[in-house]
């Protein structure tokens, strides 16, 4: 059977960085975020007889060797729930934005694989096991699976580490305005980035506050108020990043002109815009800011020289089969 699912990335707020089980992906903390509407990774799945090995074409090339590998270990999950665990898979998988700017991809793209992948294979997985299903491809990918603002619960095991929704897209009108600054693409990637972690001393204090910010962010999405939401989701960047330049080798992902970004942000904050910033494992700016406010950020950050390229996007809906 041949099954075609969508899904959208997302923007962690309070932000997974580090693991408790690397080859799990079940997480030190859990994380909070929203997915984003307008940025979007469409995959078709079909098992068939006469493949000797996975077949994966994105956005119409084929895959390298190393991402094949990647997508293969994963299938892997999936046909050991198959009655025929030999059958290989075709997959092709399309996204509407360029991944070599460096937005993070993976979580839809796991996502999206797991929704179709687990369909064709004739499993009828429900929201929960689906998550722990596309979490095992990428962390972040849980959350694309639920709708909205959604929480990855960390948990301590396979079975209760995954990703739920806190309220719905509709709930609230954030915008994420995404400055991207350079399209190289990053030396360290975020899996390998979780296993240094642990060799950071800021880490240990950075898991250990978590439950304070997911409390303080969570209430703060619930009640709609930006003043707070900022603050924390600030923070919380600014804590993963301290972390990441802290590690052993230290990892610094920021350019000139995401620190230009981030001086302007609170600038602006100052003056009266309600915006703030996140920075995932990259160099890009994610400029949060209620629909109100967003095209006067737009128009602000489209003044910089320094940026190469903006992404707007509204709240998300979850993973679907079409
Ligand atoms: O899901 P991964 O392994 O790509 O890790 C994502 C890490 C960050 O994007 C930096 C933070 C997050 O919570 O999304």
């Amino acid at each position: 059977m041949h099954t075609t699912a969508i899904a959208h990335p997302n923007i962690a707020f309070i932000k997974y960085w580090g693991n408790q089980d690397d080859a799990l992906r079940i997480p030190m903390n859990g994380s909070l975020s929203m997915n984003l509407q307008a940025l979007t990774t469409t995959t078709s799945v079909e098992f068939c007889e006469d493949l000797k090995q996975d077949d994966l074409v994105i956005d119409g090339q084929s895959a390298s060797p190393e991402v094949l590998q990647r997508v293969s270990t994963f299938l892997d999950i999936i046909r050991a729930q198959m009655p025929d665990q030999h059958l290989k898979a075709i997959v092709i998988s399309n996204n509407n934005f360029p991944m070599s700017t460096g937005i993070a991809s993976s979580a839809a793209a796991f996502a999206a694989l797991a929704a179709a992948a687990s369909q064709a294979a004739g499993l009828d997985l429900d929201e929960t096991t689906l998550s722990r299903l596309a979490r095992r491809g990428s962390g972040s990918a849980c959350r694309s699976i639920p709708s909205g603002f959604v929480e990855w619960q960390a948990g301590t095991c396979d079975e209760d580490s995954y990703a739920h929704s806190i309220a719905a897209p509709d709930h609230w009108a954030l915008v994420d305005l995404i400055a991207v600054v350079s399209s190289t693409p990053k030396q360290v990637g975020s899996s390998a980035g979780h296993a240094l972690a642990a060799s950071s001393p800021i880490q240990k204090a950075r898991v250990a506050d978590c439950p304070r910010r997911l409390q303080i962010c969570r209430t703060a999405i619930l009640q709609r108020d930006f003043v707070t939401f900022a603050e924390i989701v600030e923070q919380d960047s600014n804590l993963m990043h301290a972390v990441m330049m802290s590690s052993t080798p230290s990892l610094l992902y920021w350019e000139p002109a995401t620190i230009a970004i981030m001086q302007q942000v609170l600038k602006w904050r100052s003056e009266g815009l309600q915006v703030c910033y996140t920075i995932d494992a990259g160099s890009n700016v994610h400029l949060l800011c209620p629909q109100q406010d967003a095209d006067d950020v737009e128009a602000q950050l489209q003044s910089m020289e320094s940026i190469q390229s903006i992404y707007r996007s509204s709240v998300g809906d979850g993973v679907r089969l079409v």
